[in-house]
């Protein structure tokens, strides 16, 4: 069943019905100031970081779902609603939600009044734009009363729930004309307020929860709208709300416009008050001046199209398949853009006060993203290396306001290196910027133990080498890619973290998967090392490399695919001879990239294994069997029950490496084959069973051993994004970029025809045409720039500005 369609002529996932099977989301924001917006108006706002400068109140996982947000209310004679559906749930008479790029449009019509309410943040501002039209569709005048509402968070979301015998008495509130400020703890230590304006005369406003909901009411129910009185209420302490009241005559067939604007501000020490206890508004009011009338607003929401069409102008395809031309030019570039601003903090799954930005999740982001923006692409690479100890190892995660290591979580995790090796090295083949290498980078944050970029890389490189088991195979660590997969940990006790408990130190658990990633990124840093002419690196760097290679073919196959690990003990783990966990995706699908053993038919049988027992309805589960008992010495996967998340879920993030795989088989409608089961677009018609949104991946999906098979979870933030643009732009559709230009070698089912891609790469525009008239899976017989035959498959950097022309006879 859908709940919605797809407008891809104006960018947007149209809703239709409210109720979802679960909130379906948008993301507003593309710099500092964000919001999170589902297809009923719920959702928050925050300033950079969703848990210490969270500008509005949301509580998760409450009843109903959803439950709190930026609210609208319509009084008109008695009937109550709301344009969105909630809070109020009366029966509209018309209800459509469009989440677009970076804006959301929700309109709702009752009794021949229309409201349509268009959230955006606009570049560079600090607010979120909510721009109401009214329109009265009868044929009488009608007079109704217009509420807000936004509830205030007390700035650290996290204390704002627990830390109540506090919060109760601290919440202060400025009220000026139309304009509702926030500033708890603004007279202390914080430099920052919020505010909530409208650009018109008010004839009432709350700033008092319980003053305008009544203390036993729901929002669904404030007294203030059904008895269509505003209380002017002031807030001291308990819960700050911020909510006008407008009274509006429409004539008929008559529209009016209003502009509600949520804003943040920080102020310098100096430029705090205007006067005794009395905030300085100067930054609040430009800020209104900048959105004050439709007009503006209008040209801010027009910039912001422009900002998005150039952006995603830079790779697009016309297949012929709307499915997945919505999904390659529009949604998952799109999801990309989202996972590198939010990493894995905020979404309806993540609360926003946990996790930092991940070290190797900031990496991969970076792959499905860097052909949009690669200045920010750069400074994200340094960021993240900044915060590198030196021997390579790494922070596993950092927090976006300090930009420094997270202690709490600390390191230990022995794949993260690696994934530096692939963000920098995919940002140079994009941007030819070689220059990056010679950048001086602190270690752990500390500039006195700077060095350059390059010996970062090094570093990473080495600390697999200086990690090496009895095999002669990489120490897992804490865990790899995995982080369920904990060799080490070893707990009994509930209360123990999986993720940060290290019982058994010194373990010397091992992991073929980083085997497999040291190998595909081994050869990537031994290639940058030639290119930049460091010859003394290179061949030492490679006989690690092969060495590597060695020992996967002795101790890392298993005679049908490649084993996972070793445990603490030197036990196998998935192997034949297991009882559950018998095989793994995580190996095949490096090693394999790898190309490991691929003469020998190591990759193909590795691959068929993957079919045989891992592949299912909804897409490829992380093992076979499933765990169906917990087993101390590997840790948190086994706690799962069968066929969610990393115990036997589809985890989606993992299905491209097996895609890619494919591909370098020469498999191109199994590499296919795999990409459509879990791309949402071609989930759709089962949102009923799918749940999460149809235009965004989600992390897992349950598998086959699972009570629900097909059913989603953990959508928006998720590494899923950018493996899968990275590999359906390159892998699939073939348009690599590389040091020498751009790589075409498509890998795709044989039915397709022929496909066109329009790619821009270092200043200049490439339309290329792919011609599969002979249905082959790859092989270029013939390829042409601007009419001239070349003779391998990279086309050379062309002049910057110049529009070429290349034509690709697969054969
Ligand atoms: C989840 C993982 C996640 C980890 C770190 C685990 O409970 O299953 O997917 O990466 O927590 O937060
Ligand atoms: C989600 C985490 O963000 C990521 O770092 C990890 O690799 C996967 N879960 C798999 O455990």
């Amino acid at each position: 069943m859908k709940y919605g369609f797809f407008d891809d002529e104006r960018k947007e996932y149209v809703i239709t019905n409210p109720q979802t099977p679960f909130p379906w989301i948008n993301y507003l924001g593309n710099k500092d100031f964000f919001s999170l917006i589902s297809n009923t108006a719920g959702g928050y706002s925050f300033y950079k970081d969703a848990k210490f400068r969270r500008i509005n109140r949301y509580r998760y996982n409450n009843v109903p779902m959803d439950n709190g947000g930026r609210y609208f209310y319509i009084n008109d004679e008695g009937t109550v609603w709301s344009p969105g559906w909630k809070p109020v749930k009366t029966e509209l008479d018309h209800y459509e939600c469009r989440h677009g790029l970076s804006y959301t449009s929700i309109k709702g019509e009752k009794n021949d009044i229309e409201a349509e309410v268009v959230f955006f943040v606009p570049l560079n501002a600090l607010c979120e734009v909510q721009k109401m039209k009214l329109t009265n569709k009868s044929s009488k005048t009608k007079k109704i009363k217009l509420f807000s509402l936004i509830e205030w968070c007390l700035w650290n979301a996290e204390d704002d729930q627990n830390n109540l015998q506090r919060n109760f008495s601290t919440g202060e509130v400025e009220i000026h004309g139309s304009t509702l400020y926030h500033k708890t703890e603004y007279k202390e230590r914080r430099n920052h307020y919020a505010f909530y304006h409208v650009n018109a005369p008010i004839q009432g406003f709350d700033t008092d929860r319980e003053s305008f909901i009544g203390l036993y009411n729901e929002f669904s129910h404030p007294d203030a709208v059904f008895t269509g009185k505003p209380k002017n209420s002031e807030a001291h302490g308990w819960s700050p709300i911020a909510s006008h009241c407008l009274e509006v005559e429409l004539q008929p067939g008559e529209s009016k416009e209003y502009i509600f604007l949520l804003g943040y501000v920080e102020n310098t020490e100096d430029k705090k008050w205007e006067s005794k206890g009395v905030i300085n508004k100067t930054k609040a009011n430009r800020t209104i001046e900048q959105f004050n009338s439709s007009e503006k607003v209008n040209r801010a929401l027009d910039k912001l199209a422009t900002y998005w069409d150039n952006l995603l102008s830079n790779y697009s395809i016309h297949s012929g398949n709307d499915k997945l031309d919505r999904m390659v030019n529009i949604w998952n570039q799109y999801q990309c853009m989202v996972t590198f601003n939010m990493s894995r903090s905020a979404s309806f799954f993540e609360v926003g006060i946990g996790r930092g930005m991940g070290f190797r999740d900031s990496n991969q982001d970076l792959i499905g993203f860097i052909h949009q923006i690669p200045e920010r692409a750069r400074e994200r690479i340094i960021d993240i290396a900044s915060t590198q100890f030196e021997d390579g190892g790494a922070y596993h995660q950092y927090q976006p306001l300090t930009k420094r290591g997270n202690n709490a979580v600390g390191g230990n995790f022995n794949d993260d290196p690696l994934w530096l090796i692939l963000s920098t090295t995919a940002y140079i083949k994009e941007t030819g910027d070689f220059s990056i290498l010679e950048e001086i980078v602190p270690f752990d944050n500390d500039e006195s133990r700077a060095k350059t970029h390059f010996e970062h890389l090094k570093a990473s490189f080495y600390h697999v080498v200086n990690n090496l088991g009895p095999h002669q195979l990489p120490l897992i660590g804490r865990a790899d890619w995995n982080d369920c997969l904990n060799l080490n940990c070893f707990s009994k006790d509930p209360n123990e973290s999986f993720q940060t408990t290290e019982n058994q130190t010194g373990g010397s658990a091992e992991s073929i998967m980083i085997a497999g990633l040291f190998v595909v990124y081994g050869k990537d840093f031994v290639e940058l090392c030639r290119r930049i002419g460091r010859k003394d690196e290179v061949d030492n760097a490679q006989e690690h490399v092969d060495k590597m290679v060695k020992s996967i073919k002795k101790h890392g196959w298993d005679g049908e695919w490649f084993l996972r690990a070793y445990d603490s003990f030197g036990n196998k783990v998935g192997s034949k001879d297991n009882e559950e966990g018998k095989i793994f995706i995580e190996s095949q699908g490096w090693c394999t990239m790898a190309g490991i053993g691929k003469n020998e038919g190591m990759c193909e049988k590795a691959l068929n294994s993957v079919k045989k027992y891992l592949d299912c309805e909804y897409g490829i589960v992380l093992n076979h069997p499933a765990f169906t008992k917990y087993v101390i010495e590997y840790g948190e996967i086994s706690t799962y029950p069968a066929g969610y998340k990393e115990n036997a879920g589809i985890f989606c993030h993992n299905n491209p490496w097996v895609m890619i795989g494919e591909t370098m088989i020469g498999r191109g409608d199994q590499a296919w084959e795999y990409f459509r089961k879990i791309c949402p677009s071609y989930l759709e018609e089962i949102s009923d069973l799918h749940k999460t949104e149809p235009y965004a991946y989600a992390q897992m999906i349950a598998g086959k051993d699972a009570f629900k098979p097909g059913e989603a979870k953990n959508s928006w933030l998720t590494g899923t994004a950018a493996w899968t643009y990275y590999v359906i732009t390159q892998y699939i559709l073939g348009v690599k970029p590389s040091y020498d230009g751009l790589e075409i070698s498509p890998c795709i089912p044989k039915t397709w025809k022929s496909y066109t891609v329009s790619r821009k790469f270092r200043g200049a525009v490439y339309e290329i045409s792919i011609d599969n008239s002979e249905g082959v899976n790859c092989g270029i017989k013939e390829l042409t720039i601007n009419g001239e035959t070349m003779h391998k498959n990279v086309i050379p950097i062309q002049k910057a500005g110049t529009i070429n022309k290349v034509n690709v006879k697969m054969g």
